[in-house]
């Protein structure tokens, strides 16, 4: 009693009135369902975010620069073979594994299944984008006589579908005794007026907070304590999405231990001024990314002396860690973004509206969002053709079509 007491009188406070209607609704299992589920919710954090919609992202107090980075294609011979001996033998020796964030949804590109169960026409039959990773780790795993452990992070909305894929497909060849899959965090998602949705099974809608995410979900899952276990020292973070990832880039991890960093990642040289992508900068001393979509277009469009775009190095989410530097991530907490969505919803007379603008808000913390707790960063500056084939959009840019078109290109040329 005093529990469903508790919850009314938390929802009262935070003006969640539609939500104590519902309560009144439902039969026993559901209303207890409910009541434990709002009680694992932190209202006042919600409330807050929510507040922060009505804020203007400002940059004007920082001071903002560009980042230094080094270029792959300009390294000497020397540095080169001095950084793949460093990184191969880190990987040799069995101290590197390799985190995939697949928890977000493939809305953009009209997929149905989680983003990895997507298959890319290439070379008549097809890969699927969890294929083309394995694929890529697997030719790691050969050449360095080792085999990285591989932590896959999943989303509750996708987590069942993803493993059972994986195991119908024997993990694409993968030792499974090196995989281990993990599911992300998640937060409520607010409308317009700051009301909390109710979804199908009359609970309140939550959906994954972001692949800021990463951090906490490693450590509450317990496999950064695995990796711990397992003598791991650096730890590389990539998206789900880029068909000509490198999730064992020798020469980025190399650099990265004879710099002494901390904290590394490769970057490609931004498309064009407006290109969807994260740009690399320093705000105030510290490394950072800005996103895309918080990206001033001043900024965006500066160039320097040589004409080249100021900030012009692209975040292709190639990011890489000491396992130290992980944990250090895991602990603080990261700023969330706002993303103005459309959320299908039940409403009061539990009926589903599915809105066709957007209709409400999902908060969402960047995994890059991190870097500032750093000094300093590494950027290896790589090339497009052989680093970067997003799959995003259902058609035009970062496309099926595209990355078909760069991931054939970029083996053709390998096997020539
Ligand atoms: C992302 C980057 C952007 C970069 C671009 C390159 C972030 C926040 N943004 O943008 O800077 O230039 O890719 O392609 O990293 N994910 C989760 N859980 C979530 C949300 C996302 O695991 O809650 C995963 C996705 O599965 C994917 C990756 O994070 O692997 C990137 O997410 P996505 O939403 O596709 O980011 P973009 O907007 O494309």
């Amino acid at each position: 009693m005093d529990k469903l007491q508790d919850a009314i009188d938390i929802l009262k406070e935070y003006h969640q009135d539609h939500i104590i209607r519902l309560l009144e609704k439902l039969d026993e299992k559901h209303k207890q369902e409910l009541i434990d589920q709002i009680h694992s919710i932190d209202f006042h954090q919600i409330m807050e975010l929510y507040n922060n919609t009505k804020k203007e992202i400002e940059f004007k107090e920082s001071k903002i620069e560009p980042l230094k980075y080094l270029d792959k294609a300009k390294l000497t011979e020397k540095q080169r073979a001095r950084f793949d001996e460093l990184g191969e033998k880190i990987i040799r020796n069995g101290k590197y594994a390799v985190v995939t964030m697949a928890g977000g949804q493939g809305t953009r590109l009209g997929h149905s299944g989680p983003k990895g169960t997507f298959k890319l026409d290439v070379y008549g039959k097809g890969k699927y984008l969890f294929e083309i990773l394995a694929e890529n780790l697997k030719e790691a795993n050969e050449k360095y006589h080792t085999t990285i452990p591989w932590y896959i992070m999943t989303s509750r909305e996708n987590n069942k579908e993803t493993v059972e894929f994986l195991e119908k497909h024997n993990y694409f060849g993968y030792d499974k005794n090196y995989v281990t899959i993990f599911t992300q965090s998640e937060l409520p998602l607010v409308d317009e007026d700051g009301k909390l949705l109710i979804e199908k099974d009359y609970k309140i809608k939550e959906a994954s907070d972001g692949n800021g995410g990463t951090y906490s979900s490693l450590r509450n899952s317990g496999a950064l304590a695995d990796m711990k276990e397992r003598g791991i020292k650096w730890v590389f973070i990539g998206g789900v999405d880029n068909v000509l990832l490198k999730m064992a880039d020798v020469t980025l991890l190399g650099m990265a231990k004879e710099k002494k960093v901390q904290i590394a990642s490769k970057s490609v040289v931004k498309a064009n001024p407006h290109e969807k992508v994260g740009v690399f900068c320093k705000m105030n001393g510290h490394p950072k990314v800005i996103e895309y979509a918080e990206l001033p277009e001043k900024m965006a469009e500066e160039v320097d002396r040589k004409g080249e775009l100021k900030y012009g190095e692209s975040n292709i989410i190639c990011h890489l860690y000491t396992i130290e530097a992980l944990e250090k991530a895991s602990k603080e907490i990261l700023m969330y973004h706002s993303a103005h969505k459309k959320n299908s919803y039940i409403d009061e007379e539990g009926k589903e509206v599915i809105p066709d603008k957007p209709n409400s808000y999902k908060f969402e913390s960047f995994i890059f969002d991190a870097f500032e707790f750093f000094d300093d960063i590494a950027i290896l500056r790589g090339k497009r053709e052989d680093d970067f084939a997003p799959v995003k959009n259902k058609e035009g840019v970062d496309s099926p079509k595209t990355a078909k078109e760069l991931y054939e290109k970029y083996w053709n040329k390998r096997k020539n």
